[in-house]
């Protein structure tokens, strides 16, 4: 029996299959677009064809991410926050503290030694040090955000940004970019604004290393120098960090298959 979680998160959903050995068989990650359930219904289809797997050969599905309450062929739904914990611990069972940058929200998580959680913040009131921050900044810029994500790294020096608010530091970024100040130095300080908030979160819980980062910002490689230039400590990324949070889910999955097994029950899916 194989065990599946998935994370509807507010920009994308993602999927991931595995089997009693902890062996990932698909790892997907879809636009979740207007409508949770059918992101989720999407993901298990690609789930099943990435593994060549069938509906009944899942035996229990566990559900994360704020879009989660929508998946009703989840037998359980689990926080993000306890599931990043957990798929952290079995990546890299040394990391101590996580954060998770994702397009809305932000956290950052203390993790125990046995990969639970031991407290954690969250930002999710605005968006500035979100993902959504980095999408409107690199529409200012005309870029992409995989450009946006390396076009600081020969910056010389960096143009600060001084507005604490997404909206007005977008008007601020068309401003600098009007009195030409060069473009990877403004992008610099775009990678530094996030790292600021990141690193004033992680004052507030407690920084305990080794540090981990997960979510789609930790694909922002320039985001990620700068945190660790502030924090003055390494951070460890995964391959694929944006799929962490349904990997977790997928390993609590499967901790209730072990316990309960899937025959029958609601959570296993029918042919
Ligand atoms: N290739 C990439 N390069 C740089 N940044 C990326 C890349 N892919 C995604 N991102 C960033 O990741 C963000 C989305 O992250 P993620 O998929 O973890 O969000 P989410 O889980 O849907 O949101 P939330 O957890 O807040 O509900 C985007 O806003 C973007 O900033
Ligand atoms: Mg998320």
């Amino acid at each position: 029996m194989l065990a599946l979680g998935i994370d509807v998160g507010s920009l994308t959903a993602e999927a991931v299959l595995i089997n009693q050995a902890k062996e990932v068989l698909a790892g997907c990650i879809l636009p979740t677009g207007a409508n949770s359930r059918r992101a989720g219904e999407g993901d298990l289809a690609a789930a099943l064809a990435q593994s060549g797997k069938q509906r009944g050969d899942i035996g229990f599905v566990v559900a994360t991410g704020y879009g989660r309450i929508s998946l009703d062929f989840a037998g359980k739904q689990v926080t993000e926050i306890t599931c990043h914990a957990r798929g952290i611990h079995h990546l890299r069972p040394e990391v101590r503290t996580l954060i998770d940058i994702g397009g809305q929200d932000s956290k950052a998580i203390r993790v125990s030694s046995r990969g639970r959680v031991l407290d954690f913040i969250m930002n999710d009131k605005c968006a500035a040090g979100t993902g959504r921050f980095l999408e409107v900044m690199a529409g200012a810029l005309e870029m992409e955000l995989d450009q946006l994500a390396a076009g600081g790294s020969r910056a010389k020096a960096s143009v600060p940004i001084s507005s604490m608010c997404t909206v007005f530091a977008e008007s601020e970024v068309v401003s600098l970019l009007a009195a030409d100040h060069p473009r990877e130095n403004i992008i610099r300080g775009i990678h530094e604004a996030i790292a600021l908030r990141t690193a004033g979160m992680l004052r507030r819980i407690g920084l305990e290393e080794p540090l981990a980062m997960s979510g789609g910002v930790a694909k922002n490689s320039g985001v990620v120098r700068a945190l660790e230039e502030q924090l003055g400590c390494s951070i460890f990324v995964p391959e694929e960090p944006q799929i962490v949070g349904a990997l977790g889910a997928a390993l609590i999955a499967l901790d209730h298959l072990q316990v309960f097994g899937g025959e029958g029950e609601a959570g296993a899916l029918g042919d």
